[in-house]
């Protein structure tokens, strides 16, 4: 499985700056190094960073999208657009959209379900808070949301997991090696219950204050497949160092 870093702007940036970031990451990185790299661009910056990325191999998607190709869905955006513009994957369930936005499990079922059903790759997200963590209810937490999550998905059709603890998220407290072990390999075990033939080919990243000072003790541990790293990301330079750090982490294999 190909080892990703992808960059989630969030709400940071605008065209010309998405632009600007684009240029220096091409400038910087080896052609074998843009395909291991997404970006999570804000759907404001969508049309300059397909446009940026146009005839690479880095890859882009949306940060939230509503299930249905247009329709009376005020403030959303259509999948099908994105996916028109080039986007190959999107977000579903970032911790943000859950906990600020109140997006249930059953709802993001559904977005996972359509972006699929259009071919793009809906990119899961799952993560406990520190109350879930406190009260040792992580295992469940983490696995309800992943079971409902996929409950109508297609496992032969791609889709990546994201397991990102709140509570680290854009905290600067990043999880430890072994809570970063144990939640990939119980989300590696539900995959391979679901389906050993999808699980084989499904990326699981971690997500939570990643940066260069802390990737190399998390890069090659079993099961983490890629980062998907937020404020470290708004810097190109930044990004693609996470990148190649966890590369001699994982003895150059990514
Ligand atoms: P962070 O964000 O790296 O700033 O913690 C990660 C994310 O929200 O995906």
């Amino acid at each position: 499985m190909d080892f990703v870093c992808a960059g989630n702007w969030k709400m940071h940036k605008g065209p010309s700056e998405a632009a600007a970031y684009i240029k220096a990451l091409r400038e910087m990185a080896q052609p074998e190094e843009l395909a291991r790299l997404v970006i999570f661009p804000p759907a404001v910056c969508a049309a300059a960073v397909a446009e940026g990325v146009a005839g690479t191999e880095i890859r882009w998607g949306g940060q939230n999208i509503f299930p249905a190709p247009s329709g009376a869905a005020t403030g959303e955006n259509s999948p099908a657009v994105f996916k028109d513009m080039g986007a190959k994957l999107a977000l579903v369930g970032h911790s943000e959209r859950r906990h600020i936005f109140g997006e249930p499990d059953e709802a993001l079922a559904k977005k996972v379900q359509f972006l699929q059903s259009i071919g793009t790759t809906p990119v899961l997200c799952v993560g406990e808070t520190l109350d879930d963590r406190r009260w040792n209810r992580t295992a469940e937490v983490i696995l309800r949301q992943a079971k409902i999550g996929l409950t109508a998905a297609d496992p032969t059709k791609p889709v990546w997991i994201a397991y990102e603890p709140v509570w680290a998220i854009g905290t600067g407290e990043v999880a430890t090696p072994l809570q970063v072990e144990e939640a990939h390999s119980i989300l590696r075990s539900f995959l391979l219950e679901w389906s050993s033939a999808a699980s084989a080919v499904t990326p699981i990243l971690y997500g939570g204050s990643v940066k260069a000072d802390n990737v190399s003790s998390l890069a090659g541990l079993n099961n983490v497949n890629g980062f998907l790293i937020g404020g470290a990301s708004l810097d190109a330079k930044e990004l693609l160092n996470i990148l190649r750090l966890s590369r001699d982490a994982r003895g150059g294999k990514i």
